[in-house]
């Protein structure tokens, strides 16, 4: 086993990398729906409360264990807690080969519509021949499997590059791209006429609709939106350096990703509204709803073609994370990082193949729950290996080795009350959270 490894060129690196993670597809096809169904900012104040409490605790566990035990995620939990967990980090890993063929597949949906927007494919449509577009296209046999492959291609060579020459590199660069894109939307869209009643789906608090299910919602999001479970970030966490203080950097983490989902709220949602739409979660908005509002808008040409821009961002840099551990674990075993990549590249663009085609022509292939193979690959990550990765990371670090977590996040220095507090969430308070998430997913509780 090599235990010494690369780290992050700086802390800067590090946060972005990580918020680049957590920031993806989940912040901007999700949470503003989300939020919106569930009473607004009633939800978003629940929300916060959950991110900054357990969602927080969570990923500062796996950061930690990361840094603490200075490599991959298979050989960590055997390095530094006992050879019976090691399993945890194949879980982990195998999750992140299927979330990553699916979440390629989707992602070359998005380039796909920087091209068709570009050409002005859309152009003089109405939502139900846009409607139609979509189905077509992620139908047809081909070329959805083309722009499949060339997201994982553009995956490789990022994660190709090495942890602080392609990952922290590029993610210095697309982060702050990523931010001056979305405020571009939000200005766009708050100043349509009638952008008003987008805001108050979005923000107006509505306390009634807080049930249980909304908390379960919010409990849900949260754990994907922050990429928690799957042993990205302790990978991330591997590479940092003694002198970081963990605590706050997981601070500015989420604060970013939760700002994003905010900001997406705010450039979508509005613009939904003003020209008297519907917003829905997932690809019909993004793909569907969203076109037929920039036919409508003011320089729509443009906006459509960076919002198709943005969303590729946000799904690389979470893409290129979901690759890393994968690679981290077989350089690890000895093949040469370019070797680990080319191979875990092509393993998840032949898994994907699948998934595209389950959308199309391989329709009526069922799975799960009379799913196709795309939904089914989804419905068994999120529902049941994120949610059990998660449960058993905390676990692991609650009580198995906490007393080593400690001082990985407090120093030299006695644990103070924050960290006495971290380590009571992360033993009583997220086990019990996430074993809600994993009944009420299966639908053994409903909420
Ligand atoms: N956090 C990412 C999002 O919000 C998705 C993701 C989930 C990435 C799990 C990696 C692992 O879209």
């Amino acid at each position: 086993m090599k235990t010494s490894h690369e780290n992050w060129g700086s802390r800067l690196g590090f946060i972005l990398a990580t918020a680049g993670s957590a920031i993806g597809l989940g912040n901007i096809w999700k949470f503003p729906y989300i939020a919106g169904e569930n009473g607004g900012a009633a939800f978003i104040i629940i929300y916060l409360g959950i991110v900054f409490t357990i969602g927080l605790s969570v990923m500062l566990a796996e950061i930690a264990i990361g840094r603490s035990a200075q490599t991959d995620a298979i050989n960590a939990f055997r390095k530094i807690g006992k050879p019976g967990w090691t399993f945890v980090g194949v879980l982990a890993i195998m999750t992140a080969v299927i979330i990553l063929s699916f979440y390629s597949v989707v992602a070359g949906w998005c380039i796909a519509y920087i091209v068709k927007s570009a050409g002005g494919a859309f152009s003089g449509m109405d939502a139900d021949a846009i409607g139609g577009a979509f189905g077509a296209f992620i139908g047809s046999p081909v070329a959805p499997i083309v722009y499949h492959g060339i997201f994982a291609a553009i995956t490789v060579s990022i994660v190709i590059g090495g942890v602080s020459g392609g990952i922290e590199k590029t993610s210095k660069f697309l982060m702050p791209l990523l931010f001056v894109i979305l405020i571009a939307l939000v200005a766009r869209s708050v100043t349509l006429p009638g952008a008003a009643k987008g805001l108050e789906f979005f923000l107006a608090p509505d306390f009634s609709a807080i049930s249980a299910h909304t908390v379960m919602a919010a409990l849900g999001q949260a754990f994907f939106s922050l990429s928690l479970g799957m042993s990205i970030l302790l990978t991330y966490g591997s590479y940092v350096d003694r002198q970081t203080n963990l605590g706050k950097s997981v601070m500015q983490i989420t604060f970013l990703d939760t700002l994003v989902a905010i900001l997406a709220g705010l450039a979508i949602l509005p613009a939904v509204f003003a020209f008297g739409l519907d917003p829905a979660a997932g690809p019909g908005l993004t793909f569907v709803t969203l076109p037929t509002v920039f036919n409508a808008m003011p320089g729509g040409y443009f906006f459509a073609i960076i919002f198709f821009v943005l969303l590729t961002i946000a799904a690389l840099t979470s893409s290129i994370s979901i690759l890393e551990p994968v690679v981290a674990f077989f350089s690890n075993m000895g093949v040469s990082r370019k070797a680990a990549t080319v191979g875990s590249g092509v393993l998840i663009f032949l898994l994907g193949i699948p998934s595209s085609l389950s959308v199309g022509i391989w329709s009526d292939i069922h799975f799960i729950k009379g799913q196709g193979f795309l939904d089914s690959a989804s419905w068994l990550t999120d529902k049941l290996l994120l949610p059990i990765g998660g449960l058993l990371i905390c676990i692991f670090a609650g009580w198995i080795v906490p007393s080593m977590m400690t001082r990985e996040v407090s120093g030299d220095a006695t644990p103070g009350v924050l960290t006495r507090g971290w380590l009571f969430i992360l033993r009583f308070v997220a086990p019990v959270a996430i074993l809600l998430i994993l009944l009420s997913g299966l639908e053994i509780v409903a909420f």
